[in-house]
């Protein structure tokens, strides 16, 4: 275990990555505070500054035990992992931002007065917060709308911070202030300035405080016009499936008013877009799932399906080949109330197993109903099995949601899977016997 590699996933690497990120913030939020307000340095600034040089170089360590995930396979030989870091951007700026340069050049050069300044340095660490903010997305522990409006939210007070400290940096404070109220002062001018609101009561008096607020304000504008976007962007994205079902909706019903549907049709097409919104959220499966490679595609669709798999008597006592082979070539179909799935007499390109809902089977004219097949149910095996006409008409009586099975892939599993094949013959069978004994 001594020399095992460290999974970016385990407890140990994770509190790290947690650590490393507070002593971040702590550092960019204290650090320039301190550079501008020159205030007196308590026993706990050095404290908390020693501590955040051990939790960089801690990290340092870590990572030089991380195991990677690079061209898709896990890195996790010791030898490559250290090779591969320390010959990284990314340990270039760990080490730089973990060396105490402020205390290393102040002492070597006492005269130098920007020496704290560098302690600066330490803000290249803030890459770690974009990863970690990645990572929290990813797992989806937070709503990724809500993430995203608190990252930007985040980062907005945090310029507004920088920028209100480099204000007072260049003088723009009053002597008759305190520390807070000078830095409060601050961030009301910087938020003002950045938000383009400019109430034009705190004004610059040098020219370099005028310059500062030129800068400001351009970057004020470009500063607005992001966060606008963003804002824009996730309200637009709040809820894509619903916007996508809209817009589906606004189309459809275009369409239908264009070529003058009747409105009873025009009113079932809509009852049918509300079914597959409420049983869906209007997802169509099978595009979803063709973009997948085919072995991810059978773990979704095996996922997908486990309703139906459970709930189809015929299904139970089957291998796990057999399912696994039938489940990727199942495609969901709704049909609405009074439907025909399809009429006696008709060729049979496929049979379906109902996964929810009420059909009736039917004689041609509709009068006589041989049986009402629900949920777990199957119907249309007969004429894929017998090369024959449907022998009976089939109506949905509900909303019905329905697994399709093609003739094609149909003969391909009972060829495969003779024990399955004997078993439908036999279920066709007593359902011929059965419609026969009611015709007669
Ligand atoms: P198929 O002939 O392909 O199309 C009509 C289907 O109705 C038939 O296959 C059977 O699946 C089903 N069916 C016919 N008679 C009955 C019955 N008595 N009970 C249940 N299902 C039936």
């Amino acid at each position: 275990m001594e020399n095992a590699a460290v999974r970016p996933e385990s407890h140990v690497k994770q509190l790290m990555d947690l650590v490393t990120i507070v002593s971040t913030l702590y550092v960019c939020v204290e650090l320039p505070l301190r550079l501008v307000m020159h205030y007196k340095a308590t026993a706990m600034v050095p404290l908390f500054d020693s501590i955040v040089t051990l939790v960089f170089f801690l990290d340092m360590v870590l990572k030089f035990r991380t195991a990677e995930y690079v061209n898709g396979k896990w890195v996790e030989d010791l030898s490559v992992i250290r090779q591969h870091y320390s010959r990284s951007l990314g340990f270039k700026i760990d080490l730089i931002s973990m060396l105490p340069l402020e205390i290393i050049l102040a002492a070597a050069f006492p005269t130098f007065s920007y020496a704290p300044a560098f302690g600066l340095l330490r803000f290249l660490r803030l890459k770690a917060l974009f990863k970690f903010t990645t990572k929290v997305q990813e797992s989806k522990v937070i709503d990724p709308i809500l993430l995203k409006i608190l990252s930007l939210t985040f980062w907005v007070l945090l310029v507004a911070h920088w920028v209100s400290c480099g204000s007072i940096a260049i003088g723009m404070t009053s002597t008759e202030n305190d520390d807070i109220t000078n830095y409060v002062r601050a961030i009301y001018w910087c938020i003002t300035t950045l938000s383009t609101v400019g109430y034009g009561d705190i004004t610059p008096q040098t020219n370099l405080q005028r310059v500062y607020t030129m800068i400001v304000m351009i970057l004020g504008a470009g500063f607005y016009g992001f966060i606008i976007g963003n804002v824009a962007n996730i309200l637009a994205k709040r809820d894509v499936a619903k916007m996508h079902h809209l817009e589906k909706m606004e189309k459809v019903n275009a369409f239908l008013r264009y070529r003058n549907i009747p409105g009873r049709i025009q009113q079932r097409i809509r009852n049918y877009y509300a079914y597959l919104w409420e049983s869906r959220l209007g997802y169509d499966e099978a595009s979803v799932l063709s973009d997948l490679p085919n072995n991810l595609k059978e773990e979704v669709a095996l996922f997908l399906n486990r309703e139906i798999i459970e709930k189809v008597a015929i299904f139970k006592g089957a291998s796990e080949e057999l399912i696994r082979d039938l489940v990727v070539q199942l495609k969901a179909v709704v049909f609405t109330p009074d439907d025909h799935v399809f009429k006696a007499g008709e060729t049979g390109e496929n049979m379906y197993f109902i996964c929810r809902g009420k059909v009736e089977v039917t004689s041609r004219d509709g009068k006589t109903i041989y049986a009402t097949l629900s949920d777990g149910n199957f119907f249309g095996e007969a004429a894929l099995l017998t090369s024959q006409p449907r022998n009976a008409s089939v109506r949905a009586v509900e909303y019905c949601d329905m697994y399709m099975l093609d003739k094609e892939s149909f003969e391909r599993v009972l060829g495969f899977y003779p024990e399955f094949a004997a078993h439908i013959h036999d279920l066709a069978e007593e359902r011929r016997k059965a419609a026969l004994a009611k015709a007669s």
